[in-house]
């Protein structure tokens, strides 16, 4: 396993992020359980999940994948191996202060993780998403003082623009706050405006680590929807049926392409291509089976040539039309 540094930070992560948003969904606690293994067993340390995981399935009430991890963690007694990453910010009770990123939300759902997790402390503590009616400067002190108080180790954030992530940035810099080190985007090959547009020169400029979300566009990827055939079953499909257009069909017959000619899978070559470009820390894949997991995980011995990056940007090109 190769191990990169998250951002300017010194903290150390496995070149996959283990996503986990599938516990408690799509995957039940053993399998979940099995994942982990494998993935611990092949040098993984980084888990990426959310307090709110799953609420959205029909019987959970969030907090599902945090409670899973934790039982593992204690299990297998290996929390000084694992970098811990959660998120805040979603719906987790009732009432105006049940979500957001207020000081009251956040302080009480920084402990709820906590508990959930069975840990002292978060590794990396990361806004699920903006609050534009809390003031920056109110979430920003919030979290510093989570860091300060020893609960929290680093800070991250996901779905920003680039100018809410710039301003965040400047907020901490000028009150000398924990900053935002990593930013969790939206990113695939059939998904990559909202990132290259403007957030990835920032975080190149900054040195914000980058951790991409859906990276194989929630398995539209792997080649297993085609445009001519019934969609396989699937919780996802919903999600996945936006990329049934021109663009995502000729994306996906580029990624086809490129591994037809070198032997592996498609799954691989839209891995190899973020894992290629030097902006991004670590994918966070979305595996629900061992299988799958297996698959991604050799997606790191896949070092794709500028040939094949050229091919494969120019299919997958987003020109805004
Ligand atoms: N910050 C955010 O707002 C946000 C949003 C979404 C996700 N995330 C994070 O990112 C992680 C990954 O997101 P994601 O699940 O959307 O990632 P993804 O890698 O794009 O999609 C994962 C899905 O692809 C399918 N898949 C994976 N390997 C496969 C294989 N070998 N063969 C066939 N199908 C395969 C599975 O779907 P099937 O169910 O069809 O098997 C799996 O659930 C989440 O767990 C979460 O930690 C964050």
């Amino acid at each position: 396993m190769d191990y990169r540094t998250l951002g300017r930070t010194g903290l150390k992560v496995s070149a996959l992020c283990l996503g986990t948003m599938q516990w408690g969904w799509t995957s039940d606690e053993a399998t979940a359980f099995a994942v982990m293994d494998a993935f611990f067993e092949a040098g993984g340390n980084f888990l990426d999940t959310a307090d709110i995981y799953s609420r959205w399935a029909e019987g959970n009430p969030g907090g599902v994948s945090e409670a899973i991890i934790g039982r593992w963690l204690r299990a297998r007694d290996c929390r000084r191996q694992i970098v811990l990453a959660t998120k805040v910010r979603g719906r987790m009770w009732e009432g105006p202060n049940g979500e957001g990123l207020s000081r009251a939300h956040i302080m009480q759902a920084a402990e709820d993780s906590l508990r959930r997790l069975g840990v002292e402390a978060i590794d990396l503590y990361q806004i699920h998403s903006d609050d534009p009616g809390t003031p920056m400067e109110e979430t920003l002190r919030a979290l510093d003082d989570l860091v300060r108080q020893g609960k929290v180790r680093y800070l991250g954030c996901s779905n920003l623009t680039a100018w809410r992530l710039m301003k965040a940035l400047g907020i901490s810099e000028r009150l000398g706050l924990a900053r935002y080190d990593s930013l969790q985007p939206h990113y695939s090959l059939v998904h990559r405006r909202e990132f290259e547009a403007e957030l990835k020169p920032l975080c190149e400029a900054e040195g914000v680590g980058v951790i991409p979300y859906s990276p194989l566009a929630g398995g539209f990827l792997t080649g297993k929807y085609r445009p001519d055939a019934e969609p396989p079953a699937s919780a996802r499909l919903g999600g996945v049926r936006r990329y049934f257009n021109a663009r995502g069909w000729a994306t996906l017959a580029a990624v086809e392409a490129a591994a037809a000619e070198r032997g592996v899978t498609p799954l691989q070559i839209a891995l190899a291509w973020q894992l290629a470009q030097p902006v991004i820390t670590a994918p966070i894949i979305g595996a629900n089976t061992v299988a799958q997991l297996q698959e991604s995980l050799q997606a790191l011995a896949v070092q794709l040539t500028s040939a094949e990056l050229a091919q494969l940007n120019q299919a997958s090109a987003d020109d805004g039309r």
